[in-house]
């Protein structure tokens, strides 16, 4: 958890957007930063200090001539004793203070004192932000090092006017705070991964399909452990209710057809890791109707193809990636298994599991896995899911720094 004692500094200016910063406060709090924030006079227009200072837990600080505040903390040490300036929302106007050095509030003398990285998540109206002023701000800005989250399109709080100057959402905002304060290596970086995870749905009508247990955790979680090393990652998802992970891009599909179809488009990739419990088969011909169940007639039966094996395809494909793995989810003889799909899929690795009920591996947060290569079979002990993929994105590091 790259925010985990980390301290921040909110710096709130006044923005209708600043009805979010009171989530984005609570979503910083749960990942185990503090945080302390800081209010102009505007943005106490839009939230009460009340509101703010609740959620964070800690006193706000709204006025540069405060004796009390300057006497207990005072606006130099505000500004030095954080990991990072955070401003949200980043109003036109803080911006353009910013940009030209002034500082006559407390938000803007603490901008100006600041030696720590600054992040702002601007929120303005579309026009304000299409400026030719806030154009020639936020240049300066970024040529001065501030970091940016956002603008967003979309509607716009105020009016119904759309375009581009929504605040970014707080988990985004949140995402691009740990991706500044992140300082693990880097190994990945410049390599492009594509990751398969969850079920796949293969319809028999259009209200029902064929499914399996399988609940993503294990593929996201990869996808989630290559990006932090720095690999580009497109993960292709089936159905699962789980959320797209951080610094993914991630494409929805429902069909293991669609699914290959998402996998060959994001070729060429220097990895590919299966993870998808892709099904077997899918009805040969799906209704476009629902089946109707009349009284007295038989039962109907569902014939089935075969679907394309999209770990089979990518490991035979004239781009093959350069490292390509699969899963074996089997429930016996996991061994011989794993080392047979090794050679028919060609595959680099196999990750065996067995997920027999007895394990509750499929759909737990729990995994316990064999890793079978050509160079052998290593068991790995009992793991989250989460920890099986740090580790597992490591070891694919490790194959590239050895070439
Ligand atoms: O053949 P089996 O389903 O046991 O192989 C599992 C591995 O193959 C997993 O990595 C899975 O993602 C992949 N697979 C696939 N397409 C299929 C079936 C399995 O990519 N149609």
């Amino acid at each position: 958890m790259v925010l985990s004692g980390k301290r921040i500094l909110l710096i709130i200016s006044g923005g209708i957007a600043a009805y979010k910063s009171l989530d984005l406060i609570r979503r910083l709090r749960e990942r185990g930063a503090s945080v302390r924030p800081v209010m102009t006079s505007g943005a106490q227009q839009f939230v009460t200090p009340l509101a703010v200072g609740a959620l964070a837990a800690d006193h706000v600080f709204t006025d540069l001539f405060s004796r009390q505040d300057e006497q207990d903390v005072g606006h130099i040490r505000l500004a030095r004793d954080c990991d990072l300036v955070l401003v949200a929302p980043a109003t036109a106007d803080l911006l353009a203070k910013m940009a030209n050095g002034l500082a006559d509030d407390l938000a803007s003398t603490v901008l100006l004192a600041t030696d720590r990285p600054v992040l702002v998540a601007p929120a303005m109206n579309p026009h304000m932000w299409n400026h030719a002023a806030t154009k020639r701000n936020v240049a300066t800005l970024k040529t001065d090092g501030i970091r940016f989250i956002g603008p967003m399109a979309g509607e716009m709080a105020e009016s119904r006017e759309a375009g581009v100057g929504r605040m970014a959402e707080p988990l985004e905002i949140v995402a691009a705070a740990e991706a500044l304060l992140d300082t693990t290596p880097k190994p990945l970086a410049g390599r492009k991964a594509i990751v398969t995870s969850g079920p796949t749905h293969e319809p028999i009508d259009p209200v029902r399909y064929i499914a399996n247990r399988s609940s993503g955790r294990q593929g996201h979680a990869i996808a989630a452990a290559l990006a932090r090393l720095g690999a580009d990652v497109t993960l292709v998802s089936g159905p699962v209710s789980i959320a797209d992970p951080a610094g993914v891009s991630t494409v929805h599909v429902e069909r293991a057809e669609e699914m290959r179809d998402a996998v060959l488009t994001a070729l060429p990739a220097d990895i590919a890791v299966m993870v998808a419990a892709v099904a077997d088969w899918r009805v040969a011909s799906a209704s476009d109707q629902k089946i109707k169940k009349h009284p007295g007639e038989s039962i109907p039966t569902l014939a089935l193809t075969e679907n394309p094996d999209i770990l089979k395809t990518i490991g035979h494909h004239t781009m093959r990636p350069k490292l390509v793995i699969g899963f074996a989810a089997e429930t016996q003889d996991v061994d011989n298994n794993a080392k047979a799909k090794l050679a028919r899929k060609g595959a680099d690795i196999i990750v065996a599991n067995d997920v027999s009920p007895v394990t509750g591996i499929m759909g737990g947060v729990r995994n316990r896995v064999k890793i079978v290569s050509h160079n052998g079979i290593e068991q790995w002990p009992d793991m989250a899911k989460d920890e099986v993929a740090s580790k597992l994105a490591a070891l694919i590091a490790d194959r590239f720094r050895q070439g």
